[in-house]
């Protein structure tokens, strides 16, 4: 069983290959999926600004591509570059929107650190409340 502490840990690694020369701010993300897989997401920038993607995306969208839809919790750390991700970054509105999709927003949890580099955990719809989903079509 990994723990909180241990996705938030693949997400610094994710981190590492991070590309964001222009924001300077690098995010990594960890997917785990409900048969264990783990998906890592960094964000990339572009030249163009407007094709850059999150973390988070890139770590759902690599893995509905490869067929996996059932998720289980996130972890996401995010900081300036060359620093440690020691303060919490929560997930930017897009993403909690394209993980809506998916992700039930009772159950699916996101991962961010809390004080002192601890993991804290908040379900999807205390990020995202009175979100418009797959069921409102
Ligand atoms: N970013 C993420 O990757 N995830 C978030 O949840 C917040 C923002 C990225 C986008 C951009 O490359 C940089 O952080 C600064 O906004």
């Amino acid at each position: 069983m990994m723990t909180d502490t241990e996705l938030l840990a693949e997400a610094e690694e994710a981190r590492k290959n991070s590309y964001a020369p222009y924001s300077g701010f690098t995010v990594g993300a960890a997917l785990l999926s409900k048969d264990g897989r783990i998906f890592r997401g960094c964000n990339m920038e572009n030249a163009a600004f407007t094709p850059g993607i999150c973390a988070e995306r890139t770590a759902i969208y690599k893995a509905v591509s490869e067929g996996v839809r059932d998720f289980d919790r996130i972890a996401i750390t995010g900081g300036r570059q060359g620093e440690s991700g020691d303060a919490a970054c929560p997930p930017c509105g897009v993403c909690r929107q394209v993980l809506r999709e998916f992700c039930d927003p009772e159950s699916f949890r996101v991962i961010v650190r809390g004080p002192g580099g601890s993991a804290e955990s908040h379900t999807l719809g205390e990020f995202l409340p009175m979100s418009f989903g797959p069921d409102n079509l």
